[in-house]
């Protein structure tokens, strides 16, 4: 097999790896090609849904005898433990395939060394590293190394750059089927985070609707000062709510606390100067692996500020609104110099109905 065709597998890999999206996680995605001796493609897989069968098990319960002597092309490297299921090690040794190719090294270090160990047992075991695999193991490498869930805004702006008229009115600027995809993402993360500024300007419930729901997101209000109204929609028995709110609050604050706490919201504390990062260490510790931000620019700049957000999927309505008090879709950063800034990746650019969708990443 040619560099070429490896690479053509992997990114069929990392197509088909897309598709555990909701299910999979906390675990990574990983998708899995199996080709017999002859180079020709036998089977497919995938992993589903996490406590299921990895992508490799998927594949070769597909492949069967066909997998004798073939390769298996992996988008990350074959775990070596027994977490829920066996190691993938060990099924690939019995289905008694020849080759293994992965693009990632795994970085959790309870699974990793499986390329050794199946070098160690005589088959040849490489790693082909390969772009689209490497970026979607990017949310799992994050909360491996850093105790962080994968950060995602949603925003839809005008073409200026405007995310709600001066008094607040943004419904709906994005078309229908922007809107449905948004739905449909919110089917398949486990937290939706807004700001304080959105609920009271929109009181929205944050719940998928109209689409198939993988998962139950939990809502997440950053409101330092917690202002969150307790009969506010997002307060709702829908779905889980967690306010994330400063250390110390006014009386009318706390009052407004105990009437939240008795709606069954949460309250979780801000760290020092009401960052984030503690909050959100601590929901990912409790399996939270996925944040969908759906904010305004105060949410989305202060994410930006701590170096937290991972990416944005922005959807560009066809609308001028030319105001120069309209709110933005980010607020509150100060660069000096442009030098200074952050600058994104261009992953995609595409068409949704009306919309431009324009999807950046930040390589940290
Ligand atoms: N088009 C879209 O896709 C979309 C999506 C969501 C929301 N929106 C619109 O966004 C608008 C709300 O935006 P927003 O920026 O006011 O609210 P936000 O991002 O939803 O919430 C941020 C809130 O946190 C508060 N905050 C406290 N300390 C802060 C700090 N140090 N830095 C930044 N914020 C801090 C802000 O208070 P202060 O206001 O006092 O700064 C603000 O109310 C609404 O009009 C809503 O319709 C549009």
């Amino acid at each position: 097999m040619n560099e070429s065709r490896i690479r053509t597998l992997l990114g069929r890999a990392v197509r088909l790896a897309a598709r555990g999206h909701g299910g999979a996680e906390p675990n990574p995605m990983v998708g899995c090609v199996i080709v017999d001796a002859h180079g020709e493609v036998v089977a497919e897989g995938f992993h589903r849904r996490c406590g299921g069968p990895h992508a490799e098990v998927d594949a070769l319960a597909a492949a069967g005898e066909r997998a004798r002597g073939g390769t298996a092309i992996v988008t990350l490297e074959p775990c070596a433990h027994r977490g829920r299921t066996g190691p993938c090690t060990d099924a690939l040794r019995a289905a008694g395939v020849a080759r293994v190719l992965y693009a990632v090294a795994d970085p959790n270090p309870l699974a990793a060394g499986g390329g050794a160990q199946l070098s160690a047992s005589g088959i040849q075991a490489e790693l082909f590293p390969h772009d689209g695999a490497r970026e979607l193991a990017l949310p799992f490498v994050k909360r491996v190394q850093t105790g962080l869930p994968w950060i995602s805004a949603k925003w839809a702006q005008s073409i200026d750059g405007a995310i709600a008229l001066a008094n607040g009115d943004s419904k709906w600027l994005s078309c229908a089927r922007s809107r449905h995809m948004v739905h449909r993402e919110r089917g398949r993360v486990d937290a939706i985070l807004t700001g304080i500024g959105t609920v009271i300007a929109d009181d929205p419930q944050l719940t998928a609707r109209g689409v198939r729901v993988h998962r139950q997101a939990m809502r997440v209000v950053f409101d330092p000062a917690l202002r969150t109204p307790p009969e506010a929609r997002i307060c709702d028995a829908s779905a889980p709510t967690v306010i994330l709110a400063s250390e110390s609050l006014d009386a009318a604050a706390t009052q407004r606390a105990n009437q939240l706490v008795a709606r069954g919201v949460r309250i979780l504390r801000l760290g020092a100067g009401d960052t984030m990062r503690a909050p959100l260490a601590a929901l990912a510790k409790e399996g939270v692996a996925r944040v969908l931000v759906e904010a305004g620019g105060g949410v989305v700049g202060r994410l930006l500020r701590e170096e937290i957000l991972d990416e944005a999927w922005v959807f560009i309505v066809p609308f001028v609104i030319g105001d120069d008090l309209a709110r933005r879709s980010v607020r509150g950063l100060t660069p000096a110099v442009l030098a200074a800034v952050a600058r994104a990746r261009l992953m995609s650019v595409r068409q949704r109905g009306t919309d431009a969708l324009l999807h950046y990443r930040w390589t940290r």
